[in-house]
């Protein structure tokens, strides 16, 4: 278990691993995900209510949208700028592989009859013969992606846009990278360990972090988990 951990902590290559699907498109994550986007008073998975209708309005004023302009929305999400942006007229598609999010973003469409077309799909793989005056990607979606795929989305805004079309991208600027400290924090939590670890491997976990050991079974404290239950007799192991 010890080598695991170290395993975990040593450093990939940069970008070697998307694992963006797993964290949007996970049963459980998603479901997480969902209600932070809605929830308008945090910026976690999107931005907070009040600086996305501001932002609505600057994109409307800034790419002088109106009832001719296609746009689309890389990465939707559950619709916070599509929806408002086709209550101001635009002819909307919105992609996402979030099929939770887009099911949301759909039903919000059909209730209030607006004109999207939600693709739910992994954006890298979209293809269409439409056109559009404004290719989008909010909350600094661009920045999670490798140099590679980025210069394939780039690419893929080029074909897709009408002659003259923008692009709008949020990135994080140089002086916000600077500012970040990397850190990394680790808790006991028996929980994450609760169908792999033996009782003796707990104990070791314990030892080492000299934090108090419990007598008898070991309960997550995750609401839906087993009991962890020793595998061997605890008298044996101590
Ligand atoms: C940070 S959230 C932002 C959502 C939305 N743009 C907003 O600001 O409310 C990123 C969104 O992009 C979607 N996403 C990430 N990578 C994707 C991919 N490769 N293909 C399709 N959707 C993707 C996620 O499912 C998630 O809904």
């Amino acid at each position: 278990m010890f080598e695991e951990i170290e395993l975990i902590n040593q450093r990939p290559e940069p970008f070697k691993f998307y694992t963006a699907s797993d964290l949007w498109t996970d049963e459980h994550t998603s479901a997480q995900m969902l209600s932070f986007h809605l929830n308008e008073a945090i910026d976690v998975s999107s931005r907070k209510g009040e600086f996305i209708n501001r932002s609505v309005e600057w994109i409307v004023s800034r790419f002088n949208i109106d009832r001719d302009s296609a746009i689309v929305d890389f990465g939707c999400g559950p619709g916070l700028y599509t929806t408002r942006l086709a209550r101001q007229g635009a002819n909307m598609t919105g992609i996402d592989f979030s099929g939770r999010s887009i099911e949301y973003a759909k039903e919000i469409a059909a209730r209030e009859q607006l004109n999207i077309n939600y693709v739910k799909q992994n954006y890298l793989e979209f293809i269409t013969e439409d056109r559009f005056n404004l290719t989008m990607m909010i909350m600094c979606d661009f920045c999670a992606l490798s140099p590679i795929q980025r210069k394939e989305v780039l690419s893929k805004f080029h074909r897709i846009l009408k002659p003259g079309g923008s692009v709008l991208l949020d990135v994080y600027s140089l002086a916000a990278f600077e500012k970040r400290e990397e850190t990394a924090a680790y808790e006991a939590r028996f929980q994450l360990y609760r169908y792999l670890c033996t009782a003796a491997e707990i104990r070791l976990i314990q030892l080492r972090q000299n934090t108090p050991y419990m007598h008898g079974r070991l309960h997550s404290r995750h609401p839906t988990s087993r009991p962890v239950l020793p595998r061997q007799p605890l008298l044996r192991l101590f």
